[in-house]
Formats: structure tokens, sequence, C-alpha cells
């Protein structure tokens, strides 16, 4: 086995004398490049964004922006990163660095001040400069200043950039106003600009790995047999992804494991695909592949998409880890549920196909058997025409649920034929709400059926009283979810 090693703005490193749990932020920063910062550790503020070389969307190569702080390093064994301090280019023997365009915008436009949050902003911003068809879809409506970028305060700007690339930044001194200034007047790459070139050529392969020191070690498996076979020998193994939810626990709750091993590059977990019957989701593809790859043709999943942590995050989590996790408040779960989808599970005998409402079964528990992965998410087709998505939360986007709730609805005739609706933070598990799809079910889509399903929607799960809300509360939100889609349907007939 190859020592490991990892190129950080073009230059190979190796990995060792790192811990198998250190994480990029901490090997970056050991290296001297402290422009990547730590601000929260737990993925919540930014301040760590790097840039990774992944399998694109439209090109062979996308610059994804990732929280450092979550990401053990020796997960990007053979893999290139770059930080802020690699996008700026060296200039003549001494005259100083030229500025990469999105630090130039954030200078001259004000975007920092003590400059804590900057370097990640900058690398969320860059990895939205170099999105390959960010400049297909500019906003007509916004309206900006194309000069100033200031304008009606749409979420996208005159030349593309979407401003939820950078939901995962804070700052807490410039004020956001300048960043978006600086974000809506970045241009095109030019044509010779390496990062740009960078992208027609495919990202480094996914590497073995087998990194260990002291008892513990860090195993990139290189198939799905490989990664079976080591769960069946190893059953006290973490499996991790995009470790978005085991970087919290190794760094807030110093958490440690004797092995630990990576799923997310497994070819039989990353496909994609549309058939007559289903789509078939790899549990490792990330969340941003997956909207990208389906591009609304879910709209349900369209919907959560946004709404499901901050783009920093979904560029490393996948639906496999949300359901592996098991948490009653995973924000697809309710989605999933409506949607009837089935989870493939394979362990070293097999595989087992699990209808999503027979998988959990306690707090955070499932029929999931050690030793066994989840493969794949597969949905069934056609799907329901009518669907929503709500999520009670006390910020729109990058919050936690208080509740959660999904519809799927058939409609015909005004009758509903067929209703699916699946509650997340209800229950110890996300449930089906099935009291309530029976009565819509065979009933008119109309006031009165609405009303008193409602009132059965209200009542379903077992809510309780938390920080984040009370369980009055969340049985009211559920009945009012109903009562908000039944509003949202007939004012799209009437207008
Ligand atoms: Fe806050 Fe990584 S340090 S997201
Ligand atoms: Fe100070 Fe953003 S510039 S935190």
């Amino acid at each position: 086995m190859v020592a490991a090693r990892i190129t950080v703005n073009g230059k190979e490193s190796p990995i060792s004398p790192a811990a198998p749990h250190t994480t990029v932020l901490d090997y970056l920063r050991e290296r001297g490049l402290t422009g990547t910062k730590e601000g929260c550790a737990e993925g919540e503020c930014g301040a760590c964004s790097v840039l990774v070389a992944r399998p694109g969307v439209n090109k062979p190569t996308d610059w994804v922006a990732v929280n450092a702080c979550l990401v053990p390093v020796a997960a990007l064994d053979g893999q290139e990163v770059i930080t802020s301090e690699g996008l700026a280019t060296a200039g003549e023997p001494g005259t100083p660095a030229v500025l990469h365009p999105v630090q130039e915008e954030m200078a001259v436009r004000g975007g920092s001040q003590c400059g804590y949050c900057t370097p990640g902003f900058i690398c969320s911003m860059a990895s939205e400069y170099y999105r390959p068809d960010r400049c297909a879809h500019p906003d007509p409506a916004d309206g900006a200043d194309s000069d100033t970028g200031s304008g009606s305060g749409s979420e996208h700007g005159p030349n593309g950039f979407d401003l939820h690339a950078l939901s995962g930044n804070l700052c807490r001194c410039t004020g956001y106003r300048p960043i978006r200034d600086a974000a809506f007047a970045v241009g095109t790459p030019p044509e010779d600009d390496p990062l740009a070139q960078r992208r027609e050529q495919s990202p480094p392969e996914p590497v073995a790995t087998e990194y260990a020191q002291d008892d513990s070690a860090f195993l990139r498996p290189s198939s799905l047999a490989d990664a079976l076979r080591t769960l069946r020998e190893r059953p006290d193994a973490v499996v991790v992804a995009g470790s978005t939810d085991w970087g919290v626990e190794v760094n807030i709750r110093s958490r440690r494991a004797n092995c630990v091993v990576a799923v997310d590059r497994l070819p039989e977990l990353r496909e994609l695909r549309v058939e007559s019957d289903s789509i078939t989701i790899g549990a490792a593809q990330t969340l941003t592949e997956i909207e990208r790859r389906l591009d609304g043709s879910v709209p349900l999943l369209a919907e959560l998409f946004p709404q499901f942590a901050s783009r920093l995050i979904r560029n490393s989590a996948t639906l496999g880890g949300n359901l592996g996790t098991g948490s009653p408040i995973g924000d697809s779960p309710p989605v999933l549920l409506a949607l009837e989808a089935s989870v493939v599970l394979a362990d070293a005998d097999g595989e087992r196909e699990v209808p999503l409402s027979d998988y959990f079964t306690g707090y955070r528990q499932s029929v999931r058997r050690p030793g066994e992965l989840i493969r794949a998410v597969r949905i069934p087709l056609p799907l329901s025409p009518v669907t929503a998505f709500h999520k009670i939360a006390k910020r729109r986007f990058d919050d936690i649920s208080s509740v959660a709730v999904a519809f799927a609805l058939d409609i015909e005739d005004g009758i509903v034929r067929k209703a699916r609706i699946g509650l997340g933070g209800v229950a110890a598990t996300p449930i089906r709400a099935l009291a309530t799809e029976a009565a819509l079910e065979g009933k008119p889509w109309a006031a009165e059926t609405v009303a008193a399903a409602a009132g059965v929607l209200r009542a379903q799960g077992t809510p309780m009283d938390d920080h984040r809300a009370s369980a009055g509360y969340r049985s009211a939100m559920l009945g009012q979810s109903l009562l908000k889609l039944y509003a949202r349907t007939t004012e799209a007939v009437s207008s």
C-alpha cells in the first residue's frame, strides 16, 4: 500500500504523521496554511471552507467547496485541494501575488473587515465562480445593478451567481451586502485560468487507503465487496461518507473510533439511474450531485434540497448518511416516505430491499443489520403530481427542523386517489401519517375534507416539548401544513 498523500495548492505532501482522525483543517494549519480558519468546528460557519477536485456534473471535474473541519485528512488520500492561499497566483519576482478574481472583488467592494471569515467565503465563492452552468442561468428577474451588485434582493445575480453557494458561510462584522456585491460582480473564468482548465480533466481517482496509527485506522476499500468484507471483520467500524455527522462527533464530543471505513467513493454506491418504473440513487451521491443531476425532475426533492443544511454541507452529505444516522429529525426521511421510497441494503451475502416505511424501528434504530450498508435509495415512478415539503424551523435556511411534513397526492377529477404523507420531528422515528392518508383518500379535495384531515394530522405522532418547539406547537404546525397545501392548490387553480 502506497503511503497516503494529498496535493494542496499543487504540491504533494505525505499525510503522515497526522492521526487518522485529524481533520483537513488541522492538517492544513499545522503546515502553515492558516488562511483556513476554525470558527465552530461543526460545519456551521464555513470559515474552514476549501476546494476539492471532485467528479463533475457537467465537466469532468468540479471544484467543490467543503468544510475542512469535518473531513478527516486521510479521506483525501490521493486527492487535490485548493486553499485560499492557492487561489492567488505568484507575481513577477519582487511584486505581490495577483489576486484571484473572487479575491479582487471581495477586496474592492469592502467584503472583508476583520477577515476571519474571508478565506472561507473566498473558497465558497470560488466554487460557485467555477460552476460550469453558472453563467448559463442568470436570473433575469434580478434587476441587480451590474456595477454595484445591489438590486432587488434576489438570491441570484445577473452573472448567474447563486447566493446559496454562500449559505454555509457566516460573517460577524462586515455585513452581507458587500459580500453579495462581490459575488454578483465576478465574471466568467478566462480560458487560460488554470483551475477552469483543470475542470476539463478527470479528478483524481479514489485511492484505496489503509491509514493506521497505534490502534486506530482509516480505511477506504476500493470496492463494495471489500467494504462489506471489512465491515464483517470489523463490526466496531464507523461507516462514513461525507463525514458531516461523524466530524461533529469527533470535534465536539471528542469521539474516536478504532476503525473508520469510508464508502463515499465506492462506484457501486455512486449510481443515479432513471428507469421507466423507478429512480435509483446511490447512497454515496452527495445531495448537491443529486440536486444537479435530477435538475428538478423530482419536484419534492427539489423543494427539499435548498432547505437541507447549507451548500457546503450538501456538497458532502449523502442520502445514505442521512438515513444511516436514523435521526427522527433528518430532513430526507419525510420526503422519501411520501415518495414511497425503499432502501437497498447490501451485505456480504447479498442484497435486500426494504420499504422506507418499514426501515426505522426506534430512536436512531433501523432494520439495518451489523455489517450491512445502504447501497441505494429507490423511488418508484410515476410520481404523484401534487407535492409539498414544509420544514418548520426557526430560520428559513440552515437550521434543524422542529417539524417536517412532506405530501405526495394523486388528485383526479377533484378526488384524492392516493395520499402519502411523511412526518419528521413528531415521534422517535420519521413516520407515515397513515390515519391522515386514510382521511383523505377517496374524498373530494375540498375545504371540508381538508379541515377534517388537518384535525387528524394534528393528532398524529407523539410530539414532545423541547428547546426547539412545544408539543402543542408541533401538532398545530402539522394541521397548518395541510391547510397551507390546500390553499396553494386552490390558488393555483383560481389564478
Ligand atoms: Fe465552522 Fe468548519 S470551522 S464550518
Ligand atoms: Fe469579520 Fe467576516 S469580516 S467575520
